[in-house]
């Protein structure tokens, strides 16, 4: 079981309007209320944030951005920048998601530009790295990793891991059905806190906290976070719905 407390997050990717987003939210913090032992974290898509927020203010609920751009301002047609997140009601900011990297062009070097422009702008990050289905089958796991954490982590200091989170996010599991073991994403959230610990310091490397996700369902949550290193989850479709949402909330239960 993990030292650190849970984060159990939610990724509604491109799902929802704002009045659905609202009703879900608003759902989710009625059957949530009881919860102090996890955190609980949603991310809407931008159109909802603020409506969102409204809801889940003087909740235990954190709202989280999907993704955002490095610059603070200017001719950045369709971009989101951390202050507009945080005005919004935003705390936290997923950055680095495989769809974004596979779909919209993302790399370690712009990954590591947004980490730098949220920790500055006091938002939360929540970085997220994983290898491919053919990058593990020719044994490349971990030095894909290696230079995710890297390159994307590039020039902070410890001090600044201190509010940031990991997400594993192995790219074959996600919305696949194909979970990782636990076995297999505790071999891997080990690894990446003994490589935070030889960047970092032991201690700082023992207070970040380190999702898991790809298709984590009820069926398999508690398994996964009866890991040692495995402190939550980023849940994609099962965190569509509250009920089934708050079920992964209360997998100790
Ligand atoms: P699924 O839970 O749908 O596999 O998605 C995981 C994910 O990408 C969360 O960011």
């Amino acid at each position: 079981m993990t030292k650190r407390k849970p984060l159990i997050a939610g990724n509604w990717k491109m799902h929802k309007t704002g009045p659905e987003a609202v009703e879900t939210a608003r759902k989710l913090a009625g059957l949530t209320a009881d919860v102090d032992r996890v955190d609980v974290m949603i991310a809407p898509p931008f159109t909802a944030l603020a409506q969102v927020a409204e809801v889940l203010r003087g909740t235990r609920i954190m709202l989280c951005a999907q993704n955002m751009h490095w610059e603070p301002r200017g001719a950045f047609t369709g971009e989101i920048s951390a202050e507009m997140l945080l005005a919004a009601g935003c705390t936290h900011v997923i950055l680095g998601h495989s769809e974004r990297r596979q779909f919209f062009g993302e790399t370690d070097q712009t990954v590591n530009l947004k980490l730098r422009a949220a920790l500055a702008a006091g938002l939360k990050p929540v970085v997220c790295i994983g290898e491919s289905e053919s990058e593990r089958d020719e044994g490349k796991t971990f030095s894909v990793l290696d230079k995710q954490v890297q390159n994307g982590l590039k020039g902070l200091l410890s001090d600044d891991l201190k509010g940031l989170t990991l997400a594993y996010e192995p790219v074959w599991a996600i919305g696949t059905g194909k979970t990782a073991s636990s076995q297999q994403a505790q071999e891997v959230h080990a690894y990446l806190r003994d490589q935070l610990a030889k960047a970092y310091g032991r201690s700082v490397a023992e207070a970040v906290r380190i999702l898991y996700g790809g298709s984590v369902k009820p069926a398999n949550i508690a398994e996964l976070m009866a890991m040692e290193d495995v402190d939550g989850a980023l849940v994609g479709g099962a965190s569509l719905e509250a009920e089934t949402f708050n079920q992964l909330v209360h997998y100790q239960n």
